[in-house]
């Protein structure tokens, strides 16, 4: 019984209403912005739903113009690392990582100083995963077939966590902007990611939603209005 805090009825309630009152944000149009390389800038997510994943799907854009290897989106387990972890290699092909299982999608669209938009999916009976990227399809790979991505999760944008509850590698450290962040339970099929990729309405995560999105910022990292990349509008009041 060494190193339980001894709270009192109170503080027990109270601590466990803060815990519960973290209110989930609608960061529609809005983007996290990793501006420096750093081993504990990251973003947690919590979840929306508690369970046992089977099927998933996990979207999300990004915006950068480094070439090393850069994490994008991880989830921790106690029994697996690297439960589910999604990265970008240095020269530009992108790493799925269901249960510690590995695989390399290469010859993806890669766009430096552009919005790539990015889908991965897994479905646990087959284990058959492919990634999405700007429209472009992945063949598709087989992970973890019959396997589950269960216990409690630790979620994590722009960073790997070297173990579970452990502490992060600049080696893996993203630096860039990321939005537009979901994730479902299931499965999304091709035409419902075609209408993320292209920005055409799509159903929201049920498992991470971006327009409700439960988050915490650690280090360097910034909430930004999103990168404005549409034309020129020929707005005036600039001046002259
Ligand atoms: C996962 O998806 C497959 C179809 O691709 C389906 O047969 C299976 O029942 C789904 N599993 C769960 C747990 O929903």
């Amino acid at each position: 019984m060494f190193g339980i805090p001894r709270m009192k009825p109170l503080a027990i309630f109270l601590t466990l209403l803060a815990s519960s009152l973290a209110v989930p944000k609608d960061l529609t149009g809005q983007m996290f912005v990793f501006p420096v390389l750093s081993n504990t800038a990251h973003v947690q997510l919590t979840p929306n739903i508690e369970k046992i994943l089977f099927n998933v799907t996990i979207c999300l854009r990004f915006y950068s113009d480094e070439s090393k290897l850069q994490a994008l989106f991880s989830l921790a387990t106690p029994s697996a690392n690297d439960g589910l972890y999604l990265y970008q290699g240095p020269t530009g092909g992108y790493h799925f990582v269901v249960g510690d299982q590995l695989a390399t999608f290469l010859a993806l669209p890669n766009n430096r100083n552009q919005w790539n938009s990015i889908c991965a999916t897994w479905d646990s009976s087959t284990g058959l995963t492919q990634l999405w990227v700007n429209g472009a399809a992945s063949p598709k790979k087989a992970l973890l077939p019959g396997g589950s991505i269960a216990g409690i999760p630790i979620i994590a944008l722009g960073q790997d966590k070297e173990s579970y509850g452990g502490t992060f590698n600049t080696d893996d450290a993203f630096v860039g902007h990321i939005t537009d962040v979901h994730m479902w339970d299931h499965r999304l099929s091709g035409s419902k990611m075609q209408c993320y990729m292209n920005n055409l309405p799509f159903k929201a995560g049920n498992f991470l939603n971006w327009q409700a999105l439960e988050f915490t910022m650690h280090d360097k990292v910034v909430l930004d209005d999103k990168l404005d990349d549409k034309p020129c509008s020929g707005d005036k009041e600039d001046g002259v």
